[in-house]
Parts: structure tokens; C-alpha cells; sequence
């Protein structure tokens, strides 16, 4: 486990927080909660890379309150699950999880559960909660992440429930961060969206664009990179509008992080094809540091969807980018999400799709059913798909994809490749496995202690799925 990164800049906000937290945790002192019998806590995680960057934020807390990490839920005395709510499915689980938790607050009504992240950042989630979840005693919006300490602080003196929407879409700077690896890193450098995509819940669940300085960003970098991070990853729902003001944009921010020393390489998530500019790909294409990875979502290969979408280009304009890219960084790995089965969705627009899927040739998609979502334009949209054509098409989508992977990770054979080792193989303990400018994992034999070090592995063997390869 890394060690926690205090950041330079603390906010007032936070700093009223980290009050709390000592509070807390002179609480537990004095009860002899310390060292060994430390009080635990469990942090849940549904969703994208920013709520894993938030839950490493929340465990930050956790820490600084006295908490230790426990390893399940049941031996925690202080339980946070950071919510989702992009598709039902992910609100589906969260609920059910929380349902789960009751029985552990039966046990020991001393446990204390807060409920936060994109779900409960909508009103008639928070209320459900309240209603119907009578032992979460808090919820705390996307924004509210640093307020935890006074909420739990509340709870343990026997306060009252709190289920609190801010609505204030700030940044608060000084967050303590518990980082789950040492080296691989979330650094997020902006929150929030304008982009109000029809179908997406996001930029009412974590409000307008706020970019960090850019100052702030590589100040953490540098911290990252003493700290043994080699694979850091730069976040934002849209990381190509990054303004860091005084004209420093996404490009610059990664040649200021690329210019510090270290051995280290940086990724970036998330891209909308409107914004990845000129100056970007040629970041990409002359900065050694960058992963020759972009992530640039079309979600439709239809004209007419894309409309509707509200995302504010076509194919053609497209391709187009991505025929720059190719051109600038020739083997880059480019991935995208798909939403299939938007509404209005025709078998022709649906061709679109797979039509560019063909041209594009991605290493890789993630690819979503439309899940419509209560507040967005596009869940009033007539013309809903029925679950069974959208089912069908992705299907269809995955079959092509997946011939088209397995042809793109054949140009890897015989190569040999720089891999951070990042963990060992889920699949097979006795392996390792890592990354390296691609998206795919690679697997090969090697001992546990390279964790974290960079090795040589020349491609062996290819699958749909992964590569599979031996240090050399
Ligand atoms: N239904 C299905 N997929 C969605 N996404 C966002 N909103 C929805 C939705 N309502 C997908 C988009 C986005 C990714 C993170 O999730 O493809 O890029
Ligand atoms: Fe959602 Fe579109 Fe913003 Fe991405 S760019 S978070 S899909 S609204």
C-alpha cells in the first residue's frame, strides 16, 4: 500500500475537514482504539477511474480519522460506498450492496454507513436512500467528498441522518489521498462536464468543468514520481478541454509533467473527439513519456444518432481526427465506447456503427446498451429500443470487434515490448502481468518482487483478449 500523499495546498474547506478528522481520531485515541485495535473501514467502488481516484480520496480520510483498512465489509466499523449511476445496472448493484449492509448495522448499530458518488448525487436517489434505507446515516454529492469528516463525526456523536445535495461545484484542494498502488496513479485534473451528451447523467451528477492549476497538478506528479508512480494517469470526464488558465491547455500540462525527471509514463482518460486537438497528437507523437494510447469515444457511426446525441461532430469529422492521429503517431492504440440501441436507433444507423468499426479498426471497445437515465433528454426520446434489437445488435458488434482485436493484436508477435509490471495474472497466480504502450495486458512467467519495475517481453502469443509473452 502506498503511503498517503499530502498535498500543499489545502483548502480552507478542507482544512475545517482535517479539524474533524483529528477530532475523530483523538475520539478512538482515547477509547484505546489505536494500533492494533484500530477501528476499520471499507470503502465500495462502482464505476469509472474518477470514482476509484474519489474512493482513494475517501480512504485518505478514513486514515486521517484513525480508521485502518479492513479487508470486507464485516470488519468495518465505518462503511462508504461510492455510487455510480451512467447505466441502472450499476444503481441496481449499489443498492443491492447497501441492502447487504444492513445486516452488519444489526449486528453493531455502532457501524456507521454513508452512501456517496453519482447516484446519491441526484435528489430522488438521496431521498430512497433516506426513506428506505433507514441504518445509512449519510449521503454526500460527487462534490462533497472532503465534507466526510464532520458527516461521520456527526454520526458518532448520534446526530441526526444527513442527506445533504450541495450543489456547490468547487474544487478543494488538499484532500489526503490513500493510493491503492504505488505505481499507478490517478492524478485528476479537472471535474465535471458541459458537454450534456443527450443520453449521459454526468454533468448533472458532477456539475460544470473546474480544472485544477496547473501548478497543483504537477506539484502532485512530482510528489507521484518520488513516491515510486510509474504509470500515472491524467483524469477528467473531458481531459481535452483542461484549462489550467493563462493559455495552459492539455498539451501543455503533459509537456510540464513529461519535463520532470523520473522513469515514468503518462496516460490520459478521457478524450471528446470535438476537443483532442492538433496540439495534443503532436504531444503524443514527440513526447517519449506519453502511452501511444488514445481513448476517443465515438458512441454512434451515425450521422443522424450522433445528432441526437448532441455530440457535436459527424463521422466524417471523425475519421478525419483519426486519420491525423494515425498519420502523427502511427502505431497507436486507439479504443472508443459505443451506446448501442440509442433511441430512434434504425438497422441502417446501426450499420453505421459497425461501418466504422471496420474504417477506425480499434484495439479495443467498451460497448454499452443505451440505459435510459431519468433527467436526460434522451430518456424522453420516442422511439425507445426494444431490449432484445439492442441486445441483438450488440452481438453483432461484439462478433465483428472481436475479429478485428484479434487481427490488430497479431501486429504485436515477435515484438518486444517495455511492460510495467503491474500485478500478477488474476487468471494465474504464477504469472505476471502488465502493460505496455497498448491497451491489452500482457502475461508472461516472472517473479512477484518486479511488481512495479519495468521489463522487457517479446510477444509470443496473441489472443482476442490479452497477449501472452516472455522477459527477455
Ligand atoms: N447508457 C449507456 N451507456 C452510457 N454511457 C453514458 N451514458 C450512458 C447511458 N445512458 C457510456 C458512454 C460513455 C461511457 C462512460 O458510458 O459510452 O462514454
Ligand atoms: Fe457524459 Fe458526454 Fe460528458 Fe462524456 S462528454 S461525461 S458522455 S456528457
Amino acid at each position: 500500500m502506498a503511503k498517503i500523499i499530502e498535498s500543499k495546498v489545502i483548502d480552507t474547506s478542507v482544512s475545517t475537514e482535517l479539524e474533524a478528522c483529528e477530532n475523530i481520531a483523538h475520539i478512538h485515541e482515547k477509547n484505546g482504539r489505536i494500533g492494533e485495535n484500530a477501528p476499520k473501514f471499507f470503502v465500495q467502488t462502482f464505476g469509472c477511474q474518477q470514482n476509484e481516484a474519489d474512493s482513494e480520496r475517501l480512504a485518505g480520510l478514513c486514515c486521517a480519522m484513525g480508521y485502518e483498512k479492513a479487508s470486507s465489509p464485516e470488519e468495518a466499523e465505518l462503511i462508504l460506498v461510492n455510487t455510480c449511476a451512467v447505466r441502472e445496472h450499476a444503481e441496481k448493484k449499489a443498492l443491492s450492496i447497501i441492502g447487504q449492509y444492513k445486516h452488519i448495522k444489526d449486528k453493531n448499530p455502532a457501524v456507521v454507513i454513508g452512501v456517496g458518488g453519482c447516484m446519491v448525487t441526484q435528489k430522488s436517489r438521496a431521498d430512497k436512500l433516506k426513506m428506505s434505507y433507514p441504518y445509512v446515516s449519510f449521503t454526500f454529492d460527487t462534490a462533497a467528498i472532503h465534507t466526510v469528516p464532520s458527516l461521520v463525526l456527526n454520526a458518532l456523536r448520534g446526530g441526526s441522518r444527513k442527506f445533504i445535495l450541495s450543489d456547490e461545484w468547487k474544487i478543494n484542494e488538499g484532500v489526503p489521498i490513500h493510493r491503492e498502488s504505488k505505481h499507478m496513479a490517478w492524478l485528476s485534473i479537472m471535474y465535471g462536464c458541459n458537454n450534456f451528451c443527450s443520453y449521459c447523467i454526468v454533468p448533472y451528477t458532477r456539475g460544470r468543468e473546474r480544472s485544477r492549476s496547473a501548478d497543483s497538478i504537477v506539484e502532485e506528479a512530482k510528489m507521484l514520481i518520488a513516491d515510486g508512480a510509474k504509470d500515472i494517469t491524467l483524469l477528467g470526464q473531458n481531459v481535452n478541454s483542461y484549462n489550467g488558465g493563462d493559455g495552459v491547455d492539455i498539451a501543455e500540462l503533459m509537456h510540464r509533467i513529461c519535463a520532470l525527471p523520473g522513469d515514468f509514463r503518462l496516460r490520459f482518460m478521457t478524450s471528446h473527439p470535438k476537443d483532442a486537438s492538433d496540439r495534443l497528437i503532436e504531444a503524443m507523437a514527440t513526447e517519449e513519456k506519453i502511452v501511444r494510447h488514445f481513448h476517443l469515444p465515438v458512441q454512434s457511426g451515425s450521422d443522424r444518432i450522433l445528432k441526437l446525441m448532441n455530440r457535436k461532430y459527424d463521422t466524417s469529422a471523425y475519421l478525419e481526427k483519426i486519420a491525423k492521429l494515425r498519420e502523427a503517431v502511427p502505431d497507436v492504440s486507439i479504443t472508443s465506447d459505443i451506446i448501442v440501441g440509442f433511441p430512434g436507433e434504425t438497422e441502417e444507423d446501426f450499420e453505421g456503427t459497425l461501418d466504422i468499426l471496420s474504417k477506425v479498426r480499434y484495439d479495443m471497445i467498451f460497448s454499452f446498451i443505451y440505459s435510459p437515465r431519468s433527467g436526460t433528454p434522451a430518456a424522453s426520446m420516442e422511439d425507445q429500443i426494444p431490449h432484445e434489437v439492442s441486445t441483438a445488435r450488440f452481438e453483432r458488434m461484439l462478433a465483428l470487434q472481436n475479429k478485428i482485436s484479434d487481427e490488430r493484436n497479431e501486429r504485436f508477435l515477435g515484438r518486444t515490448v517495455r511492460v510495467l509490471v503491474e500485478d500478477t495474472s488474476k487468471s494465474n497466480s504464477g504469472m505476471l502481468t502488465g502493460r505496455g504502450d497498448a491497451v491489452r495486458p500482457i502475461h508472461f512467467a516472472g517473479d512477484r518482487s518486479m511488481i512495479g519495475e519495468f521489463v522487457n517481453v517479446k510477444i509470443t502469443r496473441a489472443t482476442t483478449f490479452c497477449l501472452e509473452g516472455e522477459i527477455i
